[in-house]
């Protein structure tokens, strides 16, 4: 049976059960930050579960793409190496809200899966295991069903650790959980069926799991601490690339109809014939995903999302360089993804933006390759210098942070090369790295995690009003609901109403005052996710409690310098649509009171004369006093008006539009001035290019202007002094200052040069003749490597039959430089003169037969060792009988 029947089958099944059939959610979860991405069918109904929606149908079915690479759900070290697990995949799914619950739910999977109707599994290879404590759901199986007793397995909590099962699923570290039921399918070959499974390893080896009930019944709001849903809930899932899989009768879901073809594609495309399935599967894997990704407009990056599509992209290209492509070959392969992976009910876009797709990859592949480029030359350079067949864990490790040489690649080349590593030492590097990360993110996160505490909603009144009444409904302290906060005590307040902003739409969080006879808080930064509001600070004087009424001041004069920057960047938004067209992409913004930032998609760049005019145009605007409305209303009517908005964000269906006259029209909850005049003015300081097409503007408004402005006009006024130049022209000034220097640097090179061809004179008047080969072994001091370089050079064009030892001490370290001519090296070569030296002073040093550098160990004696290093080569040559 087909991947796209079994889909198809699905989701007729639950619609003859009454279900209503929903797309594919997009794959980044609409406003929810405690997921990275949609990891489940069942976080599209997140609100619904938690009881803050209600909706009129109850139940639902889809088919949902998933990705499992970051957070609770993380499957990327498995994907390629095991048989079923991927970056992306598609979940069948069904869910009730209230409308029935464990017994239908069982009783429908079950009809589907073993119905000759339906999928026609036989129950004989069917296992099934529940949690320990949902004896409801063993008895539906055992009496309803009437599974044999041998086939349901008990799970029970991982280390006596409540609630830590395989059989209690999270969708993330906070939000709806509850037990589950999972099913098995028996993967053995008929006979060895017979072979009772005991325990849990024994399943996972012998049988694959297909589909996983859960049933609702707890939101998980801090790590040990659940509350009851108000309606218990079912959600079900089943990896469609596995049922595929079984039914296709194939022991992996790499081996399944579209990914067969997939993968046939890709071999044709770079035009290889290597079997080495890991690698294909993991290309094939990570297209898929990195296809999918950029079509929700997320961009390789370095932080969160963006990094996870990095890791995805560069994984599949260190698999590519194991099979041989050292050229971009990834980019070409998301046309396939494109064609074939578009019949799907998503909603998203795949197939609208091919173009920007395949740019998108090949420049992530090119900076791979450069990446690359320099890693190996590094290592290469690490391996001849210690020349020797190990090679430090740290160093792999060094290699792999400092210049992004994947680890994998360090590994391959090594084993290559027989160079042995120490995996134990390194896993162990890598993992005190992570853990290292770990909690650098957390400390990051502190904020956005501190919103996982709060219950009480606020509603936001703060786009004109600045101080207002409220109550304190809810205080957080050490990560605990509270009844009260004493003094200088650091916590959360939570109020029913509040001016201030939390941080969103790129702007950030307000600060200010909560205050009462009682108690002064200082808000130092405003969080929010959805209706949830925290005030972060500390009690600076007094108590304050819950229930208390309060007075709500926001810090006005730091609100009114983020409203002129959040303005601003709408007018920049437009005039860069303006000038270059539809085809500029707002991929970011950063607001707050000093300055903004606005990032954008354009294949071109700007030049410093676009800059001027964007100032002028926006300037002239700001001039014009022009009035900035906010209006409500529907998604579909702003979509009309043709307003800006972002893409990858998901609106709800009521919006708030800022119209600024038609010049702009853009979707945004910030906060915004009442007229453009009340900007002053704006000026950007910054434009660069960050990587695949994306500019960032770096610009200023009002006041921090004229102090820029100043600033610039204080240092020219100080080069002038320093120039003793009254004129005003100091560019003038500078040109014939920068060339003079250059004529300076002439004379010094030629007087080097001069004192080179001096020194090397010098050196060949002093040098051993033995047997027609001239030694040449001299101590300068205070030279640097170059220089040393150039001597040598110089002596080797003038002489034909030479061996040069350069030794040099700058401050304390003892460097030196061995140079052999062509004719003499099959007979004595620089490395044999180097472990000449060596024998005399231990030293560090590597090269090739012509010329060796390294480090002598430090002494006193240098020229007493010289001596003595001078006697054993010629010693070497007269033993060695070697002539010119
Ligand atoms: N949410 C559950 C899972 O992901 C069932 O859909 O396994």
């Amino acid at each position: 049976m087909k991947t796209d029947k079994i889909r198809s089958l699905f989701l007729q099944f639950f619609k003859e059960k009454n279900h209503t059939i929903v797309k594919s959610s997009s794959l980044i979860p609409a406003n929810d930050n405690t997921l990275l991405f949609t990891n489940a069918g069942m976080n599209q109904f997140k609100e619904i579960y938690l009881g803050y929606k209600r909706n009129q149908t109850s139940s639902y079915t889809s088919s949902q793409y998933c990705i499992r690479t970051g957070g609770k759900h993380n499957d990327f070290n498995k994907v390629g190496y095991e048989p079923y697990h991927h970056t992306l995949f598609e979940m069948l799914g069904n869910f009730s809200f209230g409308e029935y619950f464990k017994e239908t739910s069982i009783i429908y999977a079950w009809e589907f899966l073993t119905h000759k109707k339906w999928l026609k599994i036989s129950r004989k290879k069917i296992w099934i295991t529940y949690y320990y404590k949902d004896i409801e759901t063993k008895n539906i199986w055992l009496n309803k069903i009437k599974i044999q007793p041998n086939h349901l397995i008990t799970i029970y909590d991982k280390n006596n650790i409540k609630y830590h099962s395989n059989n209690f699923w999270k969708m993330g570290d906070s939000g709806p959980c509850g037990p589950c039921t999972e099913i098995f399918y028996d993967t053995r070959k008929n006979n060895k069926e017979k072979k009772k499974i005991k325990n849990y390893n024994e399943l996972k080896k012998y049988c694959v799991e297909i589909w996983n009930l859960v049933f609702m019944q707890f939101n998980q709001i801090r790590s040990k601490k659940l509350i009851k849903l108000p309606i218990p809930s079912v959600d079900t899932g089943m990896g469609l690339e596995r049922i595929s899989a079984v039914l296709q009768k194939v022991s992996s879901s790499y081996e399944t109809d579209n990914f067969i073809k997939l993968i046939q594609s890709i071999k044709k495309t770079i035009k290889i014939k290597s079997n080495n399935y890991i690698s294909l599967r993991i290309i094939a894997d990570h297209i898929r995903t990195a296809t999918c990704l950029i079509s929700e407009n997320i961009i390789p990056g370095n932080e969160g999302r963006n990094y996870v599509l990095r890791r995805i992209i560069r994984r599949a290209l260190s698999h590519g360089y194991f099979i041989g492509l050292h050229k971009p070959f990834f980019y070409k392969l998301s046309e396939f993804i494109i064609k074939n992976m578009t019949q799907i009910n998503v909603d998203f876009n795949i197939s609208s933006n091919i173009n920007v797709i395949k740019k998108i990859l090949l420049s992530e592949e090119k900076q791979f390759y450069q990446v690359l480029k320099i890693g190996m030359y590094k290592l290469k350079k690490e391996i001849i210098v210690n020349q020797t067949k190990k090679l430090c864990e740290k160093k792999i490790f060094h290699l792999y942070e400092t210049f992004g040489l994947p680890i994998e690649i360090t590994k391959d080349i090594c084993k290559k090369k027989k160079i042995s590593i120490n995996f134990q030492k390194l896993n162990q590097i890598i993992k005190l790295n992570k853990q290292k990360q770990k909690k650098k993110h957390t400390q990051k996160n502190q904020h956005s995690s501190c919103l996982i505490h709060i219950t009480k909603k606020s509603i936001f009144d703060g786009y004109h009003e600045y101080i207002k009444k409220s109550k304190i409904t809810q205080i957080i302290y050490k990560n605990k609901s509270v009844s009260y906060l004493s003094e200088k005590c650091v916590g959360i307040l939570v109020l029913n109403i509040t001016p201030f902003y939390g941080e969103s739409s790129g702007q950030i969080g307000d600060s200010g005052k909560i205050i009462n006879k009682k108690g002064t808080f200082i808000v130092n930064n405003t969080q929010k996710n959805g209706n949830f509001t925290a005030h972060l600070g500390y009690l600076k004087k007094g108590i304050l409690c819950v229930g208390e009424n309060i007075v709500a001041k926001i810090d006005s004069k730091k609100r009114k310098r983020i409203q002129s920057n959040h303005s601003a960047s709408h007018l920049l938004h437009a005039a860069l649509i303006k000038k270059f067209g539809l085809n500029i992409v707002q991929k970011g913004s950063y607001i707050n009171n000093k300055y903004f930032r606005f990032d954008f998609m354009y294949n071109d760049n700007l030049t410093e004369k676009d800059i001027q005019k964007l100032e002028i145009i926006i300037n002239k605007k700001i001039q014009k006093n022009i009035k900035i409305h906010a209006i409500i209303t529907s998604f579909s009517r702003a979509q009309k008006y043709n307003a800006i908005y972002l893409s990858s964000k998901k609106y709800k269906n009521t919006v708030r539009m800022i119209c600024i006259n038609n010049f702009s029209i853009e979707l945004c909850n910030g906060t915004h001035h009442e007229s453009t005049g009340k900007i002053g003015c704006f000026k950007i300081i910054k434009y660069k290019n960050i990587g695949n097409s994306i500019k960032r503007i770096t610009a200023i408004t009002g006041i921090p202007v004229i102090h820029y402005i100043q600033k610039k006009i204080n240092k020219e006024k100080k080069i002038q002094n320093l120039l003793k130049n009254n004129s005003n022209d100091i560019y003038k000034s500078i040109k014939k200052l920068v060339n003079k220097i250059s004529y300076i640097k002439k004379e010094k090179k030629d007087l080097t040069n001069q004192n080179i061809s001096q020194i090397s004179k010098n050196l060949i008047s002093k040098a051993y003749n033995i047997n027609d080969i001239l030694i040449i072994i001299s101590y300068i001091s205070h030279l640097k490597y170059t220089m040393l370089k150039n001597i040598s050079d110089t002596i080797k064009q003038k002489k034909e039959s030479v061996i040069i030892i350069l030794i040099n001490k700058n401050t304390s370290i003892i460097r030196f430089l061995i140079s052999v001519t062509n004719n003499i090296i099959q007979h004595i070569n620089a490395i044999d003169v180097m472990n000449i030296i060596f024998s005399i002073l231990s030293g560090k040093g590597g090269g090739n037969k012509n010329i060796v550098k390294g480090k002598l160990e430090n002494t006193n004696i240098i020229s007493e060792k010289i001596k003595k290093m001078k006697k054993k080569i010629i010693k070497y040559i007269h033993e060695n009988n070697i002539y010119k």
